[in-house]
């Protein structure tokens, strides 16, 4: 990464990511991790390959699956495979082909669902890849389902039509070989699953992919959740220039600490986030939730700077905030600036049963919580003194993020069309 500082490694990034694709659904999560365990081991097995196309590849395993956690979210997967695998796999190659750096390689993920027999006619270099992601996906599934007396040789009927001979020699052997079996049961393949991604130094643009696919992936459960984020983020960087007094590095903590300050919030029901009354106190407390999640997800993984900026997020400066109601003495300036961007962010949002406020309505609401002593007058003035021009980029931005979901779910209904003509 040159002479610029790590804010968060490539391992730490897929950690974030499979920590948000938890929160959406843990079973499916675990199947992931144990099928690219799989993989990895087969390919370890088979030997050649470097340890960034052993991380590739993993990370491949790890999201194999990540198009049903927008088009079959809470199905069960084993179903989902057996019964319409096309759906999701479309969506899954798609998806990772546009947020993430495994470009051509995301095709493996569409591939995967295919039989043997068919890949053959496939003009793909890693036909082989997908094949072996195919018998190792199978192999847990039904390994899970069935118990522990599923073994390989169960494979074994489909030997040259759904699996090659190859595919199901190295699936055997890795398992004998890294004793995979007693890992899963021990739960001890995970650590080593993230060393195997964590083995390689993302360039600076991998690792805006990544930051780009953990933000994508913070919209399965709503779409709004990764407008409100940009939104956040467009505000943060125009107050803090208007400011004109945060040094690089704080710059670069805010930065961060908006990207991340609600990854948490796929944790929150989008009912509750999509109604338009005061929470009951039940609710509240889901709310509040969030910011716990986000805490946990952040720990350890980012600078204490952008922890603590991302954290503080609903804090106000009066001590009415949550959730620990820091006030004045305990907030410095970026954490300042993130609370008047998600206040802002909070009034901009186009949840389906609210309505999304105008500029009278959020500069009063802006001029309110100054006067009350709830947000920094200084962040808010600045806000409030550049609103349209502040307005107009975010404005741009959102465009730019609902264009991508809109290209995305085009692609999807065209390639989707297209191979069920042909099957
Ligand atoms: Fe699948
Ligand atoms: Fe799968
Ligand atoms: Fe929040």
């Amino acid at each position: 990464m040159g002479e610029k500082r790590e804010i968060i490694s490539g391992s730490k990034l897929c950690e974030l990511i499979i920590d948000v694709l938890k929160l959406l659904d843990q079973r499916l999560v675990s199947h992931s991790l144990r099928v690219s365990y799989l993989l990895c081991g087969m390919l370890l097995t088979k030997g050649g390959y470097t340890n960034r196309q052993l991380a590739d590849y993993a990370l491949l395993g790890v999201l194999h699956d990540i198009g049903a956690f927008r088009v079959n979210p809470g199905e069960d997967i084993l179903s989902v495979e057996m019964e319409k695998p096309l759906e999701h796999s479309v969506y899954g190659s798609l998806f990772l082909r546009r947020f993430s750096s495994l470009e051509e390689r995301s095709k493996i993920i569409l591939y995967s669902h295919l039989d043997y027999q068919t890949l053959q006619r496939m003009d793909f270099p890693e036909v082989n890849i997908a094949n072996y992601l195919n018998a190792a996906g199978r192999f847990d599934l039904f390994r899970k389902a069935l118990g522990e007396k599923y073994g390989v040789s169960k494979l074994y009927v489909y030997e040259g039509s759904k699996y090659s001979s190859e595919t199901l020699a190295l699936l055997d052997e890795a398992i004998k070989k890294y004793g995979i079996i007693e890992k899963f049961e021990k739960d001890s393949h995970k650590a080593e699953l993230y060393r195997i991604l964590g083995n390689v130094t993302l360039t600076e643009e991998e690792v805006e992919k990544y930051l780009e696919l953990l933000l994508y992936t913070t919209g399965f459960r709503d779409d709004n959740n990764v407008i409100d984020t940009v939104t956040s983020v467009c505000i943060s960087m125009e107050i803090a220039e208007q400011l004109g007094c945060l040094s690089p590095e704080e710059t670069e903590n805010l930065y961060y600490g908006t990207l991340f300050h609600d990854i948490g919030m796929v944790s929150v029901p989008a009912s509750l986030l999509n109604q338009d009354r005061i929470p009951t106190n039940q609710e509240m407390a889901l709310m509040v939730r969030h910011v716990e999640e986000t805490e946990r997800m952040l720990k350890d993984r980012v600078s204490p700077e952008v922890f603590s900026i991302a954290v503080s997020h609903h804090e106000r400066l009066d001590g009415s905030g949550f959730p620990r109601r820091l006030s004045e003495k305990d907030l410095n300036l970026p954490q300042r600036i993130l609370q008047v961007a998600e206040g802002v962010t909070e009034l901009l949002s186009r949840r389906p049963n609210r309505r999304q406020r105008n500029k009278k309505e959020v500069t009063a609401f802006v001029t309110r919580e100054i006067a009350q002593g709830r947000l920094d007058e200084r962040c808010g003035g600045v806000f409030l003194e550049h609103y349209n021009a502040i307005m107009q980029k975010v404005n741009n931005r959102s465009e730019e993020v609902l264009s991508n979901f809109w290209m995305l779910q085009q692609q999807y209904k065209g390639l989707l069309g297209t191979l069920k003509k042909q099957s």
